[in-house]
């Protein structure tokens, strides 16, 4: 595109590249998927037994210890992936900072405004045959005419980062109120036990749902990413898609460079024009001291 919010940085090379999920952010998304496809396949046969795939990858009836086993290893990984994020969140830089962005903020709910208003282009086509032209005008912001110019994390990925958290929560606390019944049913009476076990398999279709239709098209089957977006591997990106996809970080790393190379030019001249034998601001205030 060649419009202004898409034009290049001198600051930002479009070859260069940017790390956006770094090396520890990598293995614990590898963890989940891995926990989380086989708590799938393990889990979805209680729910589901009729259906013919069990048999074929060797977990259907006659299966049914190693199933039940393996979803309980399965289970306790997912326990583990969580306990190493929030120990990351809470004990590291990079994981306190990759928190804070990633919660919501009221921009947040203007962009998916933006996006719809944006993916319906209904306000736009309305200005185009000449309704509502005076309220546009006075409101261009209302017509929607560029989808959002994204941050760093964008809503959709906030909305998934919170579905996940909120998620495992339930997920972990109903499995193992499933694992340790027993236990859990001397605290807790029966309706409420049945209503873990609906939770359980109910969240476990949502997730399922959610992952394979939403996340899976947002981030990797989609016109722009299709086959796959690489960035689970290599957790990079270059500066051209980071200026077409994340506006908005690209002109904060824009700014800050900027920022940066501003204070370089400016030292650089103090340092050129200062006169012989002058020691700088604290040598002055020393003198004045003195006098
Ligand atoms: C997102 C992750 C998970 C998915 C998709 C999932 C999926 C499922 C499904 C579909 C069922 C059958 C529910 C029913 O019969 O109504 C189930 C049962 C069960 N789940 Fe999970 N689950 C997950 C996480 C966990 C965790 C973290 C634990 C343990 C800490 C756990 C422990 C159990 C247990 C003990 C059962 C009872 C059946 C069995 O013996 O396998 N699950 N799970």
């Amino acid at each position: 595109m060649s419009d202004g919010r898409h034009a290049s940085s001198p600051f930002i090379g479009d070859d260069e590249i940017f790390v956006r999920m770094t090396l520890q952010q990598r293995l614990q998304h590898f963890l989940t998927i891995v926990t989380f496809v086989t708590l799938v396949v393990t889990g979805f046969p209680l729910i589901y037994p009729e259906w013919p795939i069990w048999s074929w990858i060797g977990l259907g009836e006659r299966s049914f210890a190693l199933r039940s086993l393996l979803h309980r290893i399965a289970g306790t990984g997912l326990i583990a992936a969580s306990l190493w994020h929030v120990v990351y969140v809470m004990a590291t830089e990079e994981g306190a900072r990759f928190f804070r962005e990633m919660l919501p903020k009221a921009i947040d709910i203007w962009q998916l405004v933006e996006a719809v208003g944006y993916q319906l282009g209904l306000t736009e086509t309305l200005y185009r045959r000449g309704r509502l032209r005076g309220f546009l005008d006075r409101r261009p912001w209302w017509r929607f005419r560029e989808p959002p110019a994204y941050g760093k994390y964008n809503w959709i990925e906030k909305f998934e980062y919170l579905a996940i958290v909120w998620g495992n929560i339930v997920m972990i606390v109903s499995g193992l109120c499933l694992w340790f019944f027993e236990a859990a049913f001397a605290i807790f009476p029966k309706p409420v036990m049945d209503i873990v076990k609906l939770v359980h398999g109910f969240e476990a279709t949502l997730a399922f749902l959610a992952i394979v239709i939403w996340h899976m098209y947002c981030v990797h089957l989609n016109p722009e990413a299709f086959p796959m977006s690489r960035m689970w591997l290599d957790g990079k990106i270059s500066g051209k898609l980071l200026r077409h996809h994340y506006p908005g970080w690209y002109r904060e790393i824009e700014a800050e460079r900027l920022e940066k190379r501003r204070l370089e030019t400016a030292l650089h001249w103090y340092d050129r024009e200062k006169p012989p034998g002058w020691e700088g601001p604290r040598g002055v205030a020393g003198a004045g001291g003195e006098g």
